[in-house]
Formats: structure tokens, C-alpha cells, sequence
């Protein structure tokens, strides 16, 4: 296999369409948005690390929080849905872009995290909009049936399964919402030649590559994070609405 020189088509391309990151730059764009210093968010980040220091990394970025808030605020989504909850901080922030009667399920096999997820979420004052729903999420998934209607879907559980949530998901859909996965970088791991061995960059790239060629959304990978696909759901037989 002939593995192309990246310089040669990034100077076709008129040089580098990205800026490699580094924590001062992070440290900066993360000061550099909205609410900043957000008391509750901190509080939920802090008790995190401290009470579950080695999985505390799992929690999205505080930037990747402030961005899904204004996209679900500016696309008007009412019925939300997360797959992935841990303790609760990416809800929070869907949950803040709802309107007042909005509400966001939340899916999760951990009672202990989700402890601590239903805490902040009275502290925030979004809890009345959340429910919810402990359990594999593909059996909470089918045991739904074809009755709730999403504008807005955000998967960040098990990696192997982001495939079947998003089959299981996408009739659910309704024509023009949004359906973001997070870690589709995979801590950078992709694009090398060769096989993948690990099962999770597996199923990650395999995914990436399918959203990017599937009929039934328009698919665009963003470096935010650990890498977010976003995309958006087109009208269409098995779509919802
Ligand atoms: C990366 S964390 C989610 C982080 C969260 N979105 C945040 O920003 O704080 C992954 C979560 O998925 C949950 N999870 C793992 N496998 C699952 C499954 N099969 N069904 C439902 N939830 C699962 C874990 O319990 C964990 O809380």
C-alpha cells in the first residue's frame, strides 16, 4: 500500500487547515467563551477528579459543554436524548439549551455515577427536565418502541456499540436533528495505515468511515474534544416526524 505524503496535499491545499493544540492554547479557547467560572459545572468537574480520579477523564471538555448548550438552544431542540451520562455534566449542559417544558433522557448502566449526576443536576436546576433510565442502553433503546421523537442525540457510552445505538436511534430521529458521538478521534489514534487491533479504535473508524458515506445523514468529524461527528439527520423512509 502507497501511504501518500501528508506535506504534498496539505501544500495542494494551500497549507494546514487546523491548529495542533496544546494545553496553553486549550487553557486559552476554554477561558474564551461564554459563563466562564460556572460554579456548579467547576463543583461537578472538581468532585469528580476527586472521587473518581481514574475515570474522571470520561467527562467532555468544558468548551465541548458551552458548544453543545448553543447547539441545542440555536437548533430549538425540545426532546433530547444521551447515551452516556457518567456524573452528569454533559447532561447539564443539553439540559441548559432545552427550553422550560424541554426534556433529556439519560442513559446509563452506573447507579453510583449517576448518583452523583442527579446531585448537580438539582444544583444546576435542570433536574426537572431529566429523566433517567439505568441499563444496557441498547435493551433501554428497544424496550422505547417507536413512540419518542428526538431533535437531539448525544452518544458518549460504549464505544463497540456506538453503531447499534445509532441504528437503533436514527428511527427515533426526527428529520433534521442532530446526533453528535464524541471520541471519533480516539485520542488521535486514527488514520494510520495498517489494522486497527484495538476493538474501540475499531469500531470508531469503522463508524467514522459509514456516517461519512450514509444516505440518511449529513456527517462532518470535528476536532473538538477527542473528536466529535455530528450529524444531522435527512428526511426520508425510517426517519421520525
Ligand atoms: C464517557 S462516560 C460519559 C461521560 C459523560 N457524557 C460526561 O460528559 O460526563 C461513559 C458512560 O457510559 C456508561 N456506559 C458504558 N457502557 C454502557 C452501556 N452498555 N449502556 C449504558 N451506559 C453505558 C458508563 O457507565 C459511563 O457513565
Amino acid at each position: 500500500m502507497i501511504v501518500k505524503k501528508p506535506e504534498l496535499n496539505l501544500k495542494k491545499q494551500g497549507g494546514l487547515k487546523f491548529v495542533k493544540l496544546n494545553e496553553r492554547l486549550y487553557t486559552y479557547l476554554s477561558d474564551c467563551r461564554s459563563k466562564t467560572g460556572d460554579k456548579v459545572l467547576d463543583a461537578l468537574r472538581a468532585e469528580t477528579v476527586r472521587k473518581l480520579p481514574d475515570f474522571a477523564q470520561m467527562q467532555i471538555g468544558r468548551d465541548q459543554g458551552t458548544f453543545m448548550t448553543m447547539l441545542v438552544a440555536a437548533t430549538g431542540a425540545k426532546n433530547a436524548i444521551e447515551i452516556g451520562t457518567f456524573t452528569g455534566y454533559s447532561a447539564i449542559c443539553i439540559a441548559r439549551g432545552l427550553p422550560a417544558t424541554g426534556r433529556l433522557l439519560c442513559l446509563d448502566i452506573s447507579e453510583e455515577w449517576t448518583n452523583m449526576a442527579r446531585k448537580y443536576w438539582a444544583k444546576a436546576g435542570v433536574d426537572q427536565k431529566i429523566e433517567l433510565r439505568l441499563g444496557p442502553a441498547v435493551e433501554s433503546l428497544e424496550e422505547m418502541g417507536p413512540k419518542p421523537v428526538f431533535d437531539f442525540a448525544f452518544i458518549d457510552a460504549h464505544k463497540p456499540e456506538y453503531d447499534d445505538y445509532y441504528e437503533r436511534l436514527l428511527p427515533l430521529m426526527r428529520p433534521q436533528s442532530l446526533i453528535l458521538f464524541d471520541n471519533m478521534l480516539w485520542g488521535g489514534r486514527l488514520g494510520k495505515p495498517g489494522p486497527i487491533k484495538h476493538e474501540n479504535g475499531r469500531a470508531i473508524d469503522k463508524l467514522n468511515r459509514k456516517l461519512a458515506r450514509d444516505p440518511r445523514v449529513e456527517s462532518v468529524l470535528l476536532s473538538l474534544g477527542d473528536g466529535i461527528h455530528a450529524c444531522r439527520v435527512l428526511p426520508g423512509p425510517g426517519r421520525a416526524g
